[in-house]
């Protein structure tokens, strides 16, 4: 849902359009390249090294954020600039996200920074590109400010999609929502490529 209404409501991306994903080989992140490949994106993905060949399969351009500076890789094949960056990392990465963007581009943030000074620096950075424009957008989203009439429509969307086959949610496991403690320790591992679902005991009980 955040990557659709991001992609579909908030910025209204259009075929060949150029968009960068930092935070790729998340649960948000592979549901933004799965939709951006069914809206012919060309997507490009920051993600560690170990998930590149998953990132490539689900249709994006991987750049490893550990050893290579996106900045200079965007600027390298896309001389021009992106149309788009959609960041859902608590880092820090408004400045250079804005360096990827051709005149006319948005950033979209959409993951909460992680410490008090890091909103704090956020929140300022922001208000700054709002009052200062430079041709280029600085854009938030929040799944508590949504239209629920617009995601009502949306649900129904993309469970067609699912239907379908046209989306493929990319599942990394399942826990019983009781042994949530070990889907925690998965997910701090850093291995997960994906979502990690928790089956609720109703669910469990109609399994057996
Ligand atoms: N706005 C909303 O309404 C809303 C709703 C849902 C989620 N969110 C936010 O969206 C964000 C992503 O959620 P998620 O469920 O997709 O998280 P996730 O599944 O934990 O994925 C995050 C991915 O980011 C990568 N990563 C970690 N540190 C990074 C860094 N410094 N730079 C770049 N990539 C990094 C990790 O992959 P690698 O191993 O490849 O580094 C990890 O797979 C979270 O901040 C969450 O709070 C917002």
């Amino acid at each position: 849902m955040v990557a659709y209404q991001v992609l579909h409501r908030l910025v209204q991306v259009k075929a060949g359009d150029r968009v960068l994903i930092i935070g790729a080989s998340g649960g948000v992140g592979t549901a933004f390249l799965q939709l951006g490949k069914l809206a012919n994106l060309t997507m490009y993905g920051i993600a560690s090294k170990s998930k590149h060949s998953a990132l490539t399969k689900l249709g994006a351009i991987p750049i490893d954020y550990h050893t290579q500076d996106f900045v200079d890789v965007i600027h390298r094949s896309e001389p021009d600039g992106l149309d788009f960056v959609f960041n859902g990392m608590g880092e820090d990465y408004l400045r250079r996200g804005l360096a990827v963007l051709k005149r006319g581009g948005t950033f979209v943030q959409y993951g909460a920074p992680q410490s008090l000074l890091r909103l704090l620096s956020f929140l300022a950075q922001f208000v700054i590109f709002k009052l200062l424009p430079n041709g280029k957008a600085v854009e938030g989203y929040g799944t508590h400010r949504v239209n629920y009439r617009l995601l009502t429509e949306d649900w129904i969307e993309l469970f067609k999609l699912l239907e379908e086959g046209k989306i493929k949610p990319v599942i990394a496991g399942k826990f019983p929502i009781l042994e949530s403690a070990k889907a925690n320790e998965l997910l701090e591992s850093g291995k997960v490529i994906g979502n990690i679902v928790l089956l609720a005991p109703e669910l469990l009980l109609q399994r057996t």
